[in-house]
């Protein structure tokens, strides 16, 4: 402890600048998901209806990284579709922050809401019939949002060009001049992707997109996904259901009560034969404050409940029950 008395001691002018030190180291250090794309720092959403609360969102933090594939799981009821719609501009969180591709979600007014709508997200919904409008032809659907965003005049043979490039990317060419109803359900997917590009998106979004399919044709939406991925570098999230889906992407991220609460990485190993195997591993997330929230499984398993006692070790961290309780 240091005490300031009238500028004899050389210990007060350290301590000062020490504490100098420390609020510069502070105010440099980038922000929270300063990098990422995607951002969301300790959301919440409230919703009231007759006057009872629900909390769908209760602090959830997520970034991803440009030119990320990442599927979101968890159970129903968990908040994925409530922060779904906030990421797409449909919905404001009551609290929080969120930050996509530089656009503050929580301070946008209406105007630029609808331009974050139409330029910098694509969204693909459950319902084949939400996706696509019924009277048009796939290629007048993925040519449609084009026209919104720059009018009808001009650049027509343009819109038709890229649509048709759009379609060919996920195999739909020769069902540009069909109809949605002349279509299967997972060829109107691949089209709605397709309209969901049209205007060159940050972040496709995309929940339970493969929901109503059978699993062979969610596999082949799901492809179409990883090629928009791939062809055009366009960051994608994909909530799912779909064990097949959520273990073909490199990360998957697990809501719990509406917060993030575990993730898995997948990655190509080679082992000293040359074999290659895809190896995954979970990790239980860290917030800011340092809380981790372990599996009930393991609570359970060893009966821990209102505290634990912890220990350091050199490379790991030890929790306990704790025996005194
Ligand atoms: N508009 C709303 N008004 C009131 N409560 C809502 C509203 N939307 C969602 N909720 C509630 O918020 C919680 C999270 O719902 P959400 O739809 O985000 O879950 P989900 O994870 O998408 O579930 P599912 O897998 O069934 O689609 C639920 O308890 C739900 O009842
Ligand atoms: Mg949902």
């Amino acid at each position: 402890m240091t005490t300031t008395t009238s500028g004899t001691s050389g210990t007060s002018t350290t301590t000062l600048e020490e504490l100098e030190r420390r609020a510069t180291a502070r105010r440099d250090r980038p922000s929270y998901g300063h990098d990422a794309l995607i951002a969301c720092d300790r959301l919440v959403r409230i919703f009231t209806t007759d006057g009872v609360e629900v909390q769908a969102l209760q602090g959830l933090d997520l970034l991803v990284t440009e030119g990320e594939l990442m599927a979101l799981v968890g159970a129903s009821g968990s908040g994925k579709s409530t922060l779904m719609n906030i990421l797409a501009g449909l919905d404001v969180p009551t609290a929080g922050a969120a930050k996509v591709a530089g656009c503050d979600l929580l301070a946008m007014d209406g105007k630029a809401r609808l331009r974050y709508r139409r330029e910098v997200v694509g969204f693909v919904w459950q319902q084949t019939a939400r996706n696509l409008l019924p009277y048009l032809t796939a290629a007048q659907n993925v040519a449609l949002p084009m026209q919104l965003k720059d009018g009808r005049k001009g650049g027509t043979r343009q819109k038709a060009r890229r649509a048709e490039e759009l379609l060919a990317m996920l195999g739909m060419s020769e069902h540009a001049d069909r109809r949605p109803h002349q279509m299967s359900g997972g060829q109107q997917q691949r089209v709605a992707i397709a309209v969901a590009l049209a205007n060159n998106p940050s972040v496709l979004l995309a929940d339970e997109p493969t929901g109503e399919l059978d699993s062979a044709t969610g596999e082949q939406v799901f492809a179409a996904f990883r090629r928009a991925n791939e062809e055009l570098g366009t960051t994608i999230v994909i909530v799912t259901h779909d064990q097949a889906v959520a273990s073909e992407v490199r990360r998957t991220v697990a809501i719990r009560d509406g917060r993030t609460s575990s993730e898995v990485l997948r990655r190509t190993e080679v082992d000293e034969t040359g074999q290659e195997s895809l190896v995954a591993r979970e990790y239980a997330m860290l917030d800011r404050a340092g809380r981790l929230q372990l599996p009930a499984e393991y609570t359970e398993a060893l009966e821990m409940r209102h505290r634990v006692a912890l220990e350091l070790e050199q490379d790991h961290i030890g929790v306990w029950p704790d025996d005194k309780g």
